[in-house]
């Protein structure tokens, strides 16, 4: 249909715009509403839901357009260049649901989202009653229970990793139940220290080399913190691509362009550079 913007008003949140096309439909655009629900606060996400609201409109784009997403879909499209009919991919640690949703609408036969704490798995619920996704579904639970939920194609383990204390075990966990491949986006640690997060010294966990990151104390109130262990381990970086390798995917490689445009100025003084994160894929072959 051919639409054509003519006009809008700002209306609370969100701007509401009404378009017309060139046959007679007039369809009233929502974009930039925010969820009006007082139970749900949502941290990080920015989900369009079916009625046209967003989750988190402050942010400013949808999570379908958010980097790391992008990032995650054109590695998933190289892997599956057939598409992904017929395909389970497991979101670990999900938060608030956002890239489990996406994963959805992508076209996986089922996107799962694991996530433990209740705060987080309510807003995951809050987001699969409003969006029309038989394919998603959501558990709470920790993610060290993954092998209950069977195998799967793909595994995308974002922002957990570096909240686990045994990292290294929670890697070989997934290679058994990853068919094809495993995402992870995560920090790792570097022999040089980093000013962020008051890392520990270099120190040594299950025979790899990294440092502590101290987890906040009230666990409960952190909506991004670990769930049942007050410190986690960041693996050395190149023990980490090693350890993945180790684990059973042959194929490792760091993915880049989760950084932007800038690579090169991120990795020397940019996020890469201050925070220590990338994207590391492993692929059995
Ligand atoms: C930093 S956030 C990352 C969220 C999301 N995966 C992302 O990449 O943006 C960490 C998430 O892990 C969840 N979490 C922490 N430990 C967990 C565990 N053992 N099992 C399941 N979820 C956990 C937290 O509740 C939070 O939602």
């Amino acid at each position: 249909m051919d639409l054509t913007w003519i006009g809008s008003t700002i209306s609370g949140r969100g701007r509401i715009g009404i378009r017309t096309s060139s046959s007679t439909a007039i369809c009233l655009v929502v974009r930039g509403l925010k969820v009006e629900d007082p139970r749900m606060s949502f941290t990080a996400f920015n989900i369009i839901l079916d009625d046209g609201t967003e989750t988190k409109p402050e942010i400013g784009s949808p999570m379908s357009q958010h980097p790391w997403f992008l990032s995650a879909k054109r590695c998933l499209q190289v892997l599956y260049p057939q598409g992904f009919e017929g395909l389970r991919i497991v979101d670990l640690a999900c938060l608030e649901g956002g890239y489990a949703v996406e994963f959805a609408r992508l076209g996986f036969a089922q996107a799962l989202g694991i996530e433990a704490r209740p705060s987080n798995f309510a807003n995951c619920m809050f987001v699969k009653e409003r969006v029309n996704l038989p394919n998603l579904s959501f558990v709470q639970d920790d993610v060290w229970n993954l092998e209950k939920y069977g195998t799967f194609d793909v595994i995308f383990c974002s922002g957990i990793l570096y909240h686990l204390e045994t990292p290294k075990r929670f890697i070989e966990l997934m290679a058994r139940v990853a068919g094809k491949a495993v995402l992870i986006n995560t920090h790792f640690a570097t022999e040089a220290p980093i000013a962020a997060f008051g890392l520990s010294e270099m120190d040594e966990n299950e025979g790899l080399p990294g440092r502590w990151f101290k987890e906040p104390p009230a666990i409960d109130d952190n909506k991004w913190a670990s769930w049942g262990n007050s410190r986690s381990f960041w693996i050395q970086r190149e023990y980490l691509i090693q350890t993945i390798r180790d684990a059973g995917f042959p194929i490792v490689f760091e993915q880049y362009d989760l950084l932007g445009d800038e690579i090169a100025k991120s990795m020397t003084s940019g996020y890469y550079k201050s925070d220590n994160r990338g994207l590391f894929v492993g692929v059995k072959i």
